[in-house]
C-alpha cells in the first residue's frame, strides 16, 4: 500500500510551486495524493508566514490535527515552508503534533525526513513499553541564518536548485493524470531589498538568480508536455541578472551568484553583453527559443527596477503578456522611507508612465493593466499619510489591487523599531475605503473594455457553474436518481458551461461555451472572444467565431 499524503498550500505563488515540486518528488518515490485529510498518513502543510492571518490557519489547522493523531498515532504531520523556518523548533514545542518541519531553502530533504519520521512512528508504536502519547519522530531541515552567510550560500542553494532541476526528473503533473497548460517557472530565489515589514529576506535567504539556461531548458520540457503558459516567479522577478564569469559549480551543477547592484530606472544595465544575461534578455531569450509558449507573464515586480531594456523587449515580443504586478506599499513618502523601499511616489510614478508610453496599447487590443499592493496602518501612518496612498491609487489606475492591513512580523526590522501604533479599527477602516476606491476604478477599467476583442486562455469553469457542478454531484450521491431520471448531471451535456478565461492583461473575462462544443475540450486554449459587460471583478464576453 502506498503512503497517502495530504497537501495544503498557504501563501504566494511561490509556495504553490514548491508545494508542486514536493508532490513530483513524493508521488516518485511512491507516495499517492489523497484530497482527504482525515484519510491521509502524511499530513503536510506548506506555510506563508508574510501576515499573521496566514499563519493563524495554520496553527488552527495543526489544532484540529490534535483529535486525529490520537485516534491515529501513526500519523505523521509536517509543517513546510516559511512558517517552519521562521518558528523553528518553538513551534514543535508548542505544537507536539508536529512531527516534521522543513524550511523553504530545504524542501530537497523533505523525503528524507518524512521516511525517517514514518519508520520512527511506526517503531516506536510497535514497542510495547512505549505509549502512544509519548511517541515522538522528530525531524527537522531548517536553514536558521546560514543562507545569509557567504560561505553557505554556495551549498545551500546547490541543493535547492537540486529541487527546481528535479521538474525535469519527475515533476510532470501529466503524471498525476491532470495535464496541465499552464505553470510556474522561478527564475530568483530569496530577496535582499529588506523592506523593514517583511520576513522573507529571513525565510527565504539571500537574493540568488538561476542560471539562464536551467530557466529555458525546463520552459523547454513544460512546453514538451504541453504547457502553453508560463508564469515567472520571483520576489523581485525583474531584478533578475545572471553574470556568466562569476558561476561556481559545486557538486556538478553551476552555482548562481549575487546579482551585481542593478541601478534601474531609465538605465540600461551598464555591463549588459556577453558575461551576462539580464532580465529583459531572459526574457527574449524564451521568447525566442520556446516558441510554443503562446503566453509568457511575470511577477512580482519591483517597481525601482525596470529599466527601459525590459519594457522595449515586452513591447516588441508578442508573447510576452501586458501585465505588470509591482507593489507601491504606500503613497507616502515619509512611509516609503521607514519601509525601506527604497524608491519616492515621484520615481513610481514615473516608471508607471514610462511603461504605460511603452506597453499601453488598446487600439490593438493590448492595454498594458497593473495590479499593486498596499500596506494600510503601517505604524505612525497619518490620515494625510493614508491620503497620499489613496491619491497614489487613484492615479495609478491599477486594474486590481491587493490591500493588507499591517501586522508585525517576528524576526523582522519593523517590529523592533516601530510601535504597531495604529488602531485596529483604523486599520480595517482605511482597509474598507481603499478596497472601496479601488473597486470603482476596476469597474470604469472593465467598462472601458467592453466591445473591444480579446485573446483569452480558458482557465476551466466559471465559479458559478463550478457550484452548479458540486451541487449536482452531490445530488447525483445522495440520491442516485438525478441522471437516471434524466436531470441535470455533473457531465458536458449540463446547460452550465459558463468558462473563466484571462485577457493577457490578466483581466478575467467569463463567457458560455458555444453551443455543441464541450467545456473541456476549450480549457487550457487560446480563443477570442469579444466583451460585453463588465463589473469590478471580472468581464462577460462571447466567443468570436470564424
Ligand atoms: N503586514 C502586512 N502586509 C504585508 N505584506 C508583507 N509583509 C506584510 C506585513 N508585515 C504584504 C505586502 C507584500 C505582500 C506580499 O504582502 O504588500 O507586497
Ligand atoms: Fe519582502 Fe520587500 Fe523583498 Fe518584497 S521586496 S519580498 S516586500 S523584502
Amino acid at each position: 500500500m502506498p503512503r497517502s499524503v495530504y497537501l495544503e498550500t498557504f501563501g504566494c505563488q511561490m509556495n504553490e510551486l514548491d508545494s508542486e515540486l514536493v508532490s513530483g518528488q513524493l508521488r516518485a518515490l511512491g507516495y499517492a495524493f489523497t484530497p482527504d485529510p482525515h484519510a491521509a498518513d502524511v499530513v503536510l502543510y506548506n506555510t506563508c508566514s508574510v501576515r499573521e492571518h496566514a499563519e493563524q490557519k495554520v496553527w488552527s489547522r495543526l489544532g484540529e490535527l490534535k483529535a486525529a493523531k490520537e485516534q491515529r498515532p501513526g500519523l505523521v504531520v509536517g509543517v513546510l515552508g516559511c512558517m517552519a523556518e521562521r518558528d523553528g523548533e518553538s513551534l514543535m514545542r508548542r505544537m507536539p503534533v508536529v512531527d516534521v518541519m522543513c524550511g523553504p531553502g530545504e524542501l530537497d530533504k523533505l523525503p528524507m525526513l518524512l521516511d525517517n519520521a514514518v519508520r520512527t512512528r511506526a517503531g516506536l508504536l510497535a514497542d510495547p513499553d512505549i505509549s502512544a502519547p509519548q511517541v515522538s519522530a522528530r525531524q527537522a531541515a531548517l536553514q536558521g541564518n546560514t543562507s545569509r552567510r557567504s560561505a553557505t550560500l554556495a551549498a545551500a542553494q546547490d541543493t535547492l536548485e537540486m529541487l527546481d532541476l528535479s521538474r525535469a526528473t519527475f515533476a510532470s503533473d501529466a503524471d498525476a493524470g491532470t495535464p496541465r497548460k499552464t505553470a510556474y517557472v522561478r527564475i530568483t530565489r530569496g530577496c535582499n531589498k529588506f523592506c523593514t515589514y517583511c520576513v522573507v529576506p529571513f525565510t527565504r535567504g539571500a537574493e540568488v538568480h538561476r542560471p539562464p539556461q536551467h530557466i529555458i531548458d525546463e520552459c523547454k520540457l513544460l512546453a514538451d508536455q504541453g504547457v502553453i503558459e508560463i508564469t515567472l516567479l520571483g520576489q523581485t522577478v525583474n531584478h533578475y541578472r545572471f553574470e556568466h564569469g562569476a558561476a561556481v559549480t559545486v557538486g556538478g551543477v553551476v552555482q548562481p551568484q549575487k546579482g551585481r547592484a542593478y541601478q534601474g530606472g531609465h538605465n540600461r544595465d551598464p555591463f549588459a553583453g556577453a558575461n551576462v544575461t539580464t532580465f529583459a534578455d531572459l526574457l527574449r531569450r524564451i521568447h525566442d527559443e520556446v516558441p510554443a509558449i503562446a503566453r509568457l507573464r511575470f511577477v512580482t515586480s519591483y517597481p525601482r527596477d525596470f529599466g527601459d531594456d525590459v519594457l522595449e523587449v515586452i513591447r516588441d515580443h508578442p508573447r510576452i503578456c501586458r501585465y505588470l504586478h509591482v507593489p507601491a506599499q504606500s503613497g507616502s513618502n515619509r512611509l516609503l522611507s521607514l519601509m525601506n523601499r527604497g524608491y519616492e511616489v515621484g520615481e513610481y510614478l514615473e516608471f508607471l508612465d514610462r511603461a504605460r508610453g511603452y506597453l499601453h496599447q488598446p487600439e490593438l487590443g493590448r492595454p498594458l493593466m497593473v495590479s499593486g499592493d498596499f500596506i494600510v496602518g503601517f505604524p505612525t501612518e497619518t490620515d494625510a499619510d493614508f491620503e497620499a496612498s489613496m491619491d497614489l491609487l487613484r492615479r495609478a489606475r491599477y486594474k486590481n489591487s491587493f490591500i493588507f492591513k499591517y501586522s508585525p512580523r517576528p524576526g523582522t526590522v519593523a517590529i523592533d523599531k516601530f510601535e504597531d501604533d495604529v488602531p485596529e479599527d483604523v486599520k480595517r477602516s482605511r482597509n474598507n475605503i481603499m478596497l472601496a476606491a479601488q473597486n470603482q476604478i476596476s469597474d470604469e477599467i472593465g467598462r472601458e473594455q467592453v466591445g473591444r476583442e480579446f485573446e483569452v486562455f480558458v482557465e476551466g469553469l466559471s465559479p458559478r457553474a463550478r457550484k452548479r457542478r458540486a451541487r449536482e454531484a452531490v445530488a447525483l450521491t445522495i440520491g442516485g436518481r438525478a441522471q437516471a431520471q434524466g436531470g441535470p448531471g455533473p457531465d458536458e451535456s449540463s446547460q452550465d458551461v459558463q468558462l473563466s478565461a484571462r485577457t493577457d492583461g490578466d483581466l478575467i473575462v467569463l463567457f458560455d461555451a458555444p453551443p455543441g462544443v464541450t467545456a473541456s475540450s476549450l480549457v487550457g486554449r487560446l480563443m477570442r472572444v469579444r466583451i460585453s459587460g463588465a463589473g469590478p471583478l471580472w468581464l462577460t464576453g462571447v466567443p468570436v467565431t470564424g
